[in-house]
């Protein structure tokens, strides 16, 4: 079975991020068949809204470290400018519902949606720079223009975790509401899209996104550049194989026997 799921909903596409004994964290494979979602439903006159989640206790650990390591994104067509193409080609607005972990591109991804809705539990961080990588999918321009400069750099540079709370206070999410009536609400939300005449919301999305696509897509690709440099440097295999080594079940503490 494939680690995205859709449903249709009425108007509504449900895309479901489905890896949750890995924290929902993105291969290669996963952003082709998320990319190909959001395509899917571009296509389709039938569906007006997407709503993006995910299973289990947390949104996504962003890339996975091990497929990283495997495939290094590079420039062109890779599954991630798949992805970014994609999204950002949407007119069709996208709610997205965030519980538990986003880290990486489980938080900048969601600076390319249009409605977020926070659990009570989520914990959003771009740790890129403890990596000793740069941002990716176009964040280095659209943080910063959804946060401001200093809330941006507390993510980027800082590399700080912010809280559900913090993130509606600083503007990364659109609300916060209990882990429990986190599925409901983001439901809500995308049926209240669904009821409206479909042509207008495109128009306004495009509108209100015309001049952010452009700058988002030449930050993506200037991001690109020194992602597909970095990534393939010793010093950013090295804190990969960190990471690894530290969640091998060698590693691992043993569970008691009875
Ligand atoms: N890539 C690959 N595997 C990952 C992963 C990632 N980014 N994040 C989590 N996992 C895996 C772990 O290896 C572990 O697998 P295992 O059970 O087979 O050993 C499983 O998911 C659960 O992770 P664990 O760390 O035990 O859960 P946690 O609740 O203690 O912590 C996170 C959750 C997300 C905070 C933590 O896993 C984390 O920091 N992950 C790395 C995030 C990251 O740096 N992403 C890259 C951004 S570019």
């Amino acid at each position: 079975m494939s680690d995205i799921q859709t449903e249709r909903a009425g108007a509504i596409l449900r895309v479901t991020v489905n890896r949750p004994a890995k924290k929902n964290a993105m291969t290669s494979a996963m952003y082709v068949d998320l990319a190909k979602a959001f395509k899917d439903a571009a296509a389709d006159d039938g569906i007006h809204v997407v709503l993006w989640d995910a299973a289990g206790d947390s949104f996504s650990a962003g890339n996975d470290i091990e497929d990283f390591l495997k495939n290094p994104p590079g420039q062109g067509e890779s599954p991630q400018a798949l992805l970014m193409k994609a999204l950002l080609g949407l007119d069709k607005p996208v709610v997205a519902a965030v519980q538990g972990a986003a880290v990486g591109g489980g938080t900048t991804l969601l600076t390319l949606c249009d409605v977020v809705i926070a659990g009570e539990s989520a914990k959003f961080k771009t740790p890129f720079v403890d990596l000793g990588l740069v941002p990716e999918f176009g964040s280095s321009w659209s943080l910063p223009a959804r946060l401001g400069h200093l809330r941006a750099a507390e993510l980027i540079l800082l590399g700080a975790t912010v809280d559900a709370r913090r993130a509606e206070a600083i503007g990364l999410v659109s609300r916060v509401v209990p882990d429990a009536s986190l599925a409901a609400s983001a439901m809500e939300a995308a049926l209240a899209l669904a009821q409206k005449a479909a042509g207008a919301v495109q128009t306004c999305k495009r509108l209100l996104t015309r001049s952010a696509r452009e700058a988002t897509e030449q930050a993506f690709r200037s991001e690109v550049e020194e992602f597909s440099k970095r990534v393939r440097s010793d010093e950013v295999r090295a804190i990969f194989n960190a990471f690894l080594s530290k969640h091998a079940p060698a590693s691992k503490p043993k569970e008691r026997q009875i």
